[in-house]
Order: structure tokens, then C-alpha cells, then sequence
């Protein structure tokens, strides 16, 4: 089955991880359709996967996971470097030698009566020189499932690697599911993640957020390029010009919105087009144009549920009526399903995300609000003609966002590539419900990795501050907040599509169109220059979401210095500069 002659240090690794999980069987997954079938009805056999309606739901499965295992757990996830220095004050550490003992003794027999399957996976387009080979070994089928959508398994993977040594190994077992002996844990220099006691996708998934940002961020930095939490969008202007945008929300903020958006009608009328190339994961590097360059190295979207709908989302809608795994929604009597936020009328009744009978009036969630989709890239109707180009596309534009009620603007752009990067390092976010803990509070989360750089943040923020100086054509940068509230907690501004008219603005910045407001964060828009044609908002509504109050930003510094201080020496120097002009502006 295999046909290349794999580096025989890939069978050593698979028959030490065997020897301590041992399970009753080895299966080598080849990615073809005939695997597939036979792993869902293996899956459908042990209750793993519930199978939906196939006429209204072809190829799409339900399931469902542990009720204390429904998202990502960053306080048991961890960067294992040989000191602790190198992961930083930002991430949990562990002594190497202490992990993987730790771990081995939690991986014992970890399998025992299960199948262990070796999932070798691209994170890339085929044929790709920036596409990087992972291995991971599961004893979850629904984790095969899933990675076969999220990224290019099986023998196209082995194809890639071909002889080399250098490929990620990734071992996850679901061993007891005890979330008292949960760890998500990762050792850069060994090119090694382990996950065990865990079954939700952020956790097991080890393409995602484990290998292509904490692992891959380490090889950037020490390759010289950018692993980031980032979508790729890429924007058609009425000549038929494509602009492409890279933006980094922290989870659940907006990503898979922005990178599927369906321009409103005014700008459609014009002509414009949104093409999707990636929805989360961007890994950047300098093109020989001087330019900076992006690929997705995903194949699918793992998708928040909760609020996707046609109103909001719908290319995400359509992208997920078929070959879609979908997790911890609501069943509908009709063996179709259903979320908070979705078209329509609720339906009266059907089984909620905790396999329970469930009313619409008994006041309890249907869906979990991480709940999530699991569908192929491919099937996205605005899915980008170049979203699997080997050499990527071209970036002109940086976005950081977040959930702000307050301080932040609805947009604006940073003074230069330092000043971006300060924006970045400072950035926060109200916390949502894709990570275990408390919902809503605002915290710190520089360029939307917090949960996922893996190493020394202070040496991250000096990666990119030193990129910078590299790219002779460096993207311009800058900050977005779709989610200003009023003073009933109401969002002002519509998003979503109309998103679309602060990516319009953007864009003519990049062209040197339009210029702008030098306030002391950055530059802001005219209000006349945003588009706002056929847009339910006066103009003094969007000078409020424009407004930059100095006693809120003035706070919002001190803040930022606070958050910086952490890193101590380590910070570069810049970054206190930044922090000092931003104050002295603020004070003019
Ligand atoms: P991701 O995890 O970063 O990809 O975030 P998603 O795109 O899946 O969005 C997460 C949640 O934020 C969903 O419930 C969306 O409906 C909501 N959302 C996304 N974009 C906007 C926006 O522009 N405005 C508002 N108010 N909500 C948004
Ligand atoms: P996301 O990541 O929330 O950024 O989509 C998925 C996850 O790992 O939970
Ligand atoms: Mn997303």
C-alpha cells in the first residue's frame, strides 16, 4: 500500500508509540474513497458518528462529544522546551523529560482493544516548496474523519515526505477522556505533539492549531518565516484587480465570516467579488518580488456553528450541506440539524448537543456554542481560484481584530510595519466560548496567538519586527473592531457583509487612493470615504465608531505597558518605544 520508501525512522517512531499504547491493530490510512466508506460504517457501528439525513444531508454525519470536552483547554496545554525561558510567561511549561514521562505513563495501554490508525497528512498544496509532511496517530476515527478534510491524508502526504526524516509526529489518544488527565503538549525541538484524554477537534486535530501555528511558528521563526492565525481573503475590484487581505481574530471572532463574505448589494452592483483562501491558519513568507506571501495549509474548515446562517454566512451554508461532520448541535426530527442563530423559526423539539430530549421552550442551548462543522475548502461557492497555488498569493494587507465594546475603532491603520507590530503585540479580545473558561473578559492577545505561539512571545513579536526589516514591499497594517457596542450592549455596527466596505477603505489605502485622519493610535477614515451607499446607519453613528477617546486609549496603554512589562528584558526595545510615543500622542 505504501508505495515510497519511507526514512526508516518514520516505522521506528510508529512501533515505539505502538509498544506503549498498544493497540490491538495498525492501520495505515491511504486518504481514498473506499477508506472512507468503510471508516464511517465503522464509525456509525460504534456510535462514534450518527448518521443524518443523506437526502437533505449527503455524506454528513452528527457527533457528539464528552459533555467536559468541548473545547480547546489552554491551561493544560503545553509548550515543553528544554527551559522554560524559551516558552515564554505566555504558555504553560513543562520540562521535557518530565512531560514525556508523564505522558508515556498515560499512553500505556492507552489503546488497548482499539485500532491505532497512522494518518500521514500535508499541510499545503500538493507540489507545494512551503508544504510540510505531519504523521498522526490516533485511536479515533472520528479524528481521521476530520483530518481527511482538514488536510490532504494518506499516500498524497507519503508522496510528499518521500525519504526524509522531517515530518511532525503527533500521537492522540482518547485514552479515558479523565479531563484531570487532559494534555494537550508540544516539544518544537523534537518536532513532537501528544494529546491525550481528549476528543474535541482543537485539542485532537493536530494539523490545526498544534502543528501549523505552535509547532510551525518555532520552524518560522527558525526558517524565517510567519505561521500565523490568520484567514486569506482575497478581494475582486470592479477591474477585475484581486487584492488579497490576511487577518488574524482571535478564535471566534469573525475569521470564517470575513473570509467567505458575500459583498452587500450596493457593492456587488459594482462589481465587486470575494474569493476565500483560507479561514484560519496562513503560513507567510518573503516572495522573490520582495513581496510577502501567503498559503493556506488547510483543506477544510472547522467552523464555529452557533450564528451561521444564511443571513449572516451564507457560503459557509452552502459549503456545509454535504460531506460535513458536524459536532455537538442539535438533531432535528427529521435527521437534520440545527443551531442557535440559524435561519428561521426554532424547531419545537428535537435531541440537544447532550443527547437529551429538547423543546425550544425549555430555555436550555440545543447546540453547544463551540459547536462546530467539519467541510471540505473545496465546496465553498466562493472559494478562491488560487486558494491551492503552490506559490500562494500576494498580501497587501494585515488585519488584527478582536472583540472590543469599547476603545477600538471600527478601523485603523498603523503608522508603519513597527507601529503594526506594537498594534498586534497589544491587541485584545473578549473571550468566547472556544476555549474552556470564562466567556467574555477582556484579555490580551497579541496578533490572535496567544493560545498558540509556540515559543517565547517576546522573541515572536522580535521574528516579526526583524521580518519587517527583510520584506523590501511589507503589507500594510492595520486594526479592526466589527463589534463596538452601544450603551444597551448592542452592536452598532452591521458586520458581516458590510464588513466588506472597511476592506474597500483598506484597499484604496494600500493604492494610496484616499487619505486619511492622523489621530494618535493611527489613521482613521473620513467618514466620506467609507463606502456607505444603501447602509441602514447615519454618518454620525460612524463617526462614533470612529471616535477614538484619549482617556479610555490613555488607559489602554498603561495597560498594554502592563502586558508588555511580563517579558521583561526579553521585550525588544521597540515595543516600550511604541508604547512611549503612543502615550506621548495620546497626551499632546
Ligand atoms: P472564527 O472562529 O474566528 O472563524 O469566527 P467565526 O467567523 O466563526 O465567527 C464567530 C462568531 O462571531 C459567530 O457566531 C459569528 O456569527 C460572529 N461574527 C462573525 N463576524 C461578525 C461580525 O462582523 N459582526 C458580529 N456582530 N458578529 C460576527
Ligand atoms: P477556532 O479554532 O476557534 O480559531 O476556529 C478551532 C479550535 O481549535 O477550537
Ligand atoms: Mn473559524
Amino acid at each position: 500500500m505504501v508505495k515510497v520508501n519511507l526514512h526508516p525512522s518514520v516505522y521506528e517512531w510508529i512501533d515505539e508509540m505502538a509498544k506503549i499504547t498498544k493497540p490491538d491493530k495498525i492501520v495505515w490510512i491511504d486518504g481514498s474513497e473506499e477508506e472512507k466508506q468503510r471508516l464511517i460504517k465503522e464509525a456509525l457501528e460504534s456510535g462514534e458518528l450518527m448518521e443524518l439525513n443523506q437526502e437533505k444531508l449527503p455524506g454528513c454525519y452528527l457527533h457528539r462529544t464528552h459533555p467536559s470536552d468541548v473545547a480547546r483547554v489552554e491551561d493544560r496545554t503545553f509548550i515543553c522546551t528544554p527551559t522554560k525561558e524559551e516558552a515564554g510567561p505566555t504558555n504553560n511549561w513543562m520540562d521535557p523529560n518530565e512531560a514525556y514521562k508523564m505522558l508515556y505513563s498515560l499512553f500505556d495501554g492507552s489503546m488497548k482493544g482499539r485500532t491505532m490508525y497512522v494518518v500521514p497528512y500535508l499541510m499545503g498544496p500538493v507540489g507545494s516548496p512551503y508544504s510540510k509532511v505531519g504523521i498522526e496517530l490516533t485511536d479515533s476515527i472520528y479524528v481521521v474523519l476530520n483530518l481527511r478534510i482538514m488536510a490532504r491524508i494518506g499516500n498524497v502526504a507519503l508522496k510528499h515526505l518521500g525519504n526524509s526524516p522531517d515530518f511532525v509526529k503527533g500521537l492522540h489518544s482518547k485514552a479515558t477522556l479523565d479531563p484531570e488527565k487532559r494534555y494537550i503538549c508540544h516539544f518544537p525541538q523534537d518536532n513532537t505533539i501528544m494529546s491525550v484524554n481528549s476528543g474535541y477537534g482543537g485539542n485532537v486535530i493536530l494539523s490545526k492549531k498544534c502543528f501549523a501555528l505552535r509547532i510551525a511558528s518555532y520552524l518560522g521563526r527558525k526558517e524565517g518565516w510567519l505561521a500565523e492565525h490568520m484567514l486569506i481573503v482575497g478581494i475582486e475590484d470592479p477591474s477585475g484587480k484581486v487584492t488579497y487581505i490576511a487577518g488574524a481574530f482571535p478564535s471566534a471572532c469573525g475569521k470564517t465570516n470575513l473570509a467567505m463574505l458575500i459583498p452587500p448589494e450596493p457593492l456587488k452592483k459594482l462589481g465587486y467579488k470575494v474569493w476565500t483562501v483560507g479561514d484560519d491558519i496562513a503560513w507567510m513568507r518573503i516572495g522573490e518580488d520582495g513581496r510577502l506571501w501567503a498559503i493556506n495549509p488547510e483543506a477544510g474548515f472547522f467552523g464555529v456553528a452557533p450564528g451561521t446562517s444564511y443571513k449572516t454566512n451564507p457560503n459557509a451554508m452552502e459549503t456545509i450541506k454535504r460531506n460535513t461532520i458536524y459536532t455537538n448541535v442539535l438533531l432535528k426530527e427529521d435527521g437534520t440539524v440545527w443551531w442557535e442563530g440559524m435561519d428561521g423559526e426554532p424547531p419545537e423539539r428535537g435531541i440537544d448537543w447532550l443527547g437529551r430530549p429538547w423543546t425550544k421552550d425549555s430555555g436550555e442551548k440545543g447546540a453547544h456554542p463551540n459547536a462546530r462543522f467539519t467541510a471540505p475548502a473545496s465546496q465553498c461557492p466562493s472559494i478562491s481560484k488560487e486558494w491551492e497555488n503552490p506559490k500562494g498569493v500576494p498580501i497587501s494587507a494585515i488585519i488584527f481584530g478582536g472583540r472590543r465594546a469599547k476603545v477600538a475603532p471600527l478601523v485603523y491603520e498603523a503608522f508603519d510595519w513597527q507601529h503594526g507590530v506594537y498594534v498586534g503585540a497589544t491587541m485584545a479580545s473578549e473571550t468566547t466560548a472556544a476555549a474552556m473558561g470564562k466567556v467574555g473578559v477582556v484579555r490580551r492577545d497579541p496578533m490572535a496567538m496567544l493560545p498558540f505561539c509556540g515559543y517565547n512571545m517576546a522573541d515572536y513579536f522580535a521574528h516579526w519586527l526583524e521580518m519587517g526589516k527583510k520584506i523590501p514591499n511589507p503589507p500594510k497594517i492595520f486594526h479592526v473592531n466589527w463589534f463596538r457596542q452601544d450603551e444597551n450592549g448592542k452592536f452598532i455596527w452591521p458586520g458581516f457583509g458590510e464588513n466588506l466596505r472597511v476592506l474597500k477603505w483598506i484597499i484604496e489605502r494600500c493604492e494610496g487612493k484616499v487619505s486619511a485622519k492622523e489621530t494618535p493610535i493611527g489613521y482613521v477614515p473620513y467618514v466620506d470615504d467609507l463606502y456607505l451607499d444603501g447602509l441602514d446607519i447615519d454618518k454620525q453613528t460612524v463617526e462614533k465608531l470612529l471616535e477614538i477617546d484619549k482617556e479610555l486609549w490613555l488607559k489602554e496603554s498603561e495597560d498594554s505597558r502592563e502586558f508588555l512589562s511580563q517579558f521583561g528584558d526579553r521585550l525588544p526595545r521597540e515595543l516600550i518605544g511604541e508604547n512611549e510615543k503612543l502615550k506621548q500622542r495620546l497626551l499632546k
